[in-house]
């Protein structure tokens, strides 16, 4: 069975505490398992504890999925997933989407493993946006999204006094909302000044969320995500890396397109 990077499976654990929430702590199992486990409409919870608890002690990723667990920013994963699912999935999702685009993007195995967790923690600063305004179905007042697009300087706030979490890993979630064409927030970065991990990120967030249900529209279908990726070329998004993950076979993302069929339908 393979095992996917420790973020991955990190990510996935939360679907134990549905399958058993009276279980205290987290506990991963591998994405295949689960998604077979989803894909046949099967439960979770007929699972030998003791068993996959003694072959994940184990494995490569245990140790470090340990420690990430315990950090505080472990904690707060742990709090958004409680506090809105929705949001944990699309982190869950667009780490899944890191995970595969980040060979194309020739990084050091560090920096392979920096994006993948930052991009899992990219929107770790909602926990400190309110409820009625996280989960608002109407259009938000102004006031309210200027709440709202504090998420990015809250998320890097609760992240920057732990060693665990590098540079990269900061300026991707202060900066995953800067625009190609200096339009974003919330420094109003240009080109490529916007740090590589953040304007990658942008562009997997953002092809996420377009496929994601909304209460105000129906998702995108894959084609149409593509075009409208395609479309902001280099105002929203940095052209070449919306080139890049456009060229990635359906194969490759077949896994990611798995995840979110089965969890959003
Ligand atoms: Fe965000």
């Amino acid at each position: 069975m393979t095992l996917f990077s420790p973020e991955i499976l990190l990510m996935l654990s939360y679907n134990c505490y549905y399958a058993t929430p009276s279980r205290v702590y987290h506990f991963s199992k591998p994405i295949d398992y689960i998604l077979q486990k989803k894909l046949q409409k099967q439960p979770l919870c007929h699972f030998n504890w003791v068993e996959e608890e003694k072959r994940m002690s184990i494995s490569p990723g245990y140790a470090e999925v340990v420690s990430l667990q315990q950090t505080n920013a472990g904690s707060w994963m742990k709090y958004l997933m409680y506090k809105s699912p929705a949001t944990y999935r699309h982190c869950v999702r667009v780490a899944l989407l890191a995970e595969i685009i980040a060979p194309y993007l020739n990084l050091s195995e560090q920096d392979n493993a920096s994006f993948i967790r930052g991009c899992f923690l990219h929107d770790v600063g909602k926990v400190r946006v309110p409820n009625d305004i996280l989960h608002k179905k109407e259009h938000l007042s102004e006031w309210e999204w200027n709440i709202l697009r504090k998420h990015p300087v809250y998320g890097e706030d609760i992240l920057k006094n732990h060693s665990f979490f590098d540079a990269n890993i900061l300026d991707l979630v202060r900066h995953h909302h800067e625009r190609y064409d200096g339009e974003g927030y919330p420094a109003g970065m240009y080109g490529k000044s916007i740090p590589l991990f953040a304007r990658a990120c942008s562009v997997i967030d953002a092809f996420d969320s377009m496929l994601s249900v909304r209460p105000y529209r129906k998702p995108f279908t894959k084609e149409q995500a593509y075009q409208e990726l395609s479309r902001n070329r280099n105002t929203q998004f940095d052209g070449k890396l919306v080139d890049m993950l456009i060229s990635i076979s359906t194969e490759e993302m077949s896994l990611y397109f798995s995840y979110i069929y089965s969890k959003e339908k």
